[in-house]
């Protein structure tokens, strides 16, 4: 039996899916890289991951994701461009994406199995410590506090493995891992099943699991027997359903907003809702809009 009491220092992020969804811009450049704003996809999940105490960040990266090592890594030559400019405030943003303390390991999954597969690949790096899984597709704007600093806010008291969940329309679950489970109290419930993608009708609830995942060391054992389900891929949900057989899992309801950024729609809603947010564009942008709203109601 795994020690528990761990605290939570590991954050895997799978970043070797295919992100056919987003083709032709995804052929040669990942979609992690795929800018809301000006920050992309992957450093705002790093970012969370870091605000909420992570020590390392593990990339499970494939061979058309070498733009994501780059971004996390020093850019010399553009820092002496910015420096001889004088733009110290670029300068620092630019050094400073990955603060002191907080280190990048890069691993290969070698063909784009599914993401129980994806998270496997990172067994040697975590160990038999808990940690956390990161989708940076599913971009989440907490409310006062990070998804995942609320998540491991749960695990401390808990000591055990915590999904992040949400609500969604019935005739959605086919696009999730959804969750049968028994309420404890505000916000959390027990776990008693777990299946990917079910037909709506065939769901046992309409509670998603969202990109966010605290996981005890011992899903790995089940993932390594694992075999491949809906989609024909690895199912990380499939892992978790064996691991519920034998520790406690919970399901936790975050306070805050998720994008789903691997969906177009889902990537232009959270484009506006954060330019709205931006010191520097939302008036503009908010002008702009308006001109747009008002000239689509009269036409
Ligand atoms: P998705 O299914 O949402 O991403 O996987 P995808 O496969 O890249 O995109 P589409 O569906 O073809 O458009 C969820 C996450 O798991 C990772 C993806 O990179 C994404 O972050 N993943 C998926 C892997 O790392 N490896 C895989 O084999 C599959």
């Amino acid at each position: 039996m795994e020690k528990l009491k761990k605290p939570i220092r590991k954050a895997v992020f799978p970043v070797a899916g295919l992100g056919t969804r987003f083709l032709p811009a995804t052929k040669a450049s990942p979609k992690e890289m795929l800018p809301i704003v000006d920050k992309p996809l992957i450093q705002y999940a790093a970012e969370e991951a870091i605000a909420a105490g992570i020590e390392q960040l593990i990339f499970v990266t494939s061979g058309s994701k070498r733009a994501i090592e780059d971004h996390f890594d020093k850019n010399q030559e553009l820092e002496d461009e910015l420096e001889r400019r004088g733009k110290y405030d670029l300068l620092a943003m630019t050094r400073h994406i990955v603060p002191a303390g907080v280190s990048c390991i890069y691993i290969r999954q070698p063909v784009a199995l599914g993401l129980g597969h994806a998270v496997l690949c990172a067994k040697p790096v975590v160990g038999d410590e808990p940690f956390a899984v990161i989708l940076a597709d599913d971009l989440i704007d907490g409310e006062e506090r990070s998804c995942l600093a609320q998540m491991i806010n749960v695990y401390e008291k808990q000591q055990c493995s915590v999904l992040g969940v949400e609500e969604v329309a019935q005739e959605e679950t086919d696009k999730y891992g959804i969750v049968k489970s028994e309420s404890l109290y505000e916000g959390l419930s027990r776990i008693s099943s777990i299946i990917e993608k079910p037909a709506p009708d065939k769901a046992p609830s309409n509670l998603a699991v969202v990109g966010r995942y605290l996981l005890t060391a011992n899903i790995f054992k089940h993932l390594e027997k694992t075999q491949r389900g809906a989609g024909g891929e690895i199912q990380l949900t499939d892992a978790i359903a064996d691991l519920l057989k034998e520790e406690q899992v919970l399901a936790y309801k975050f306070k805050g907003t998720r994008y789903d950024c691997g969906s177009k729609l889902g990537y232009l809603i959270a484009t506006i809702d954060y330019a709205l947010q931006h010191p520097n564009l939302r008036d503009a942008f908010k002008t702009h809009l308006a001109g747009i709203c008002a000239k689509r109601v009269k036409g």
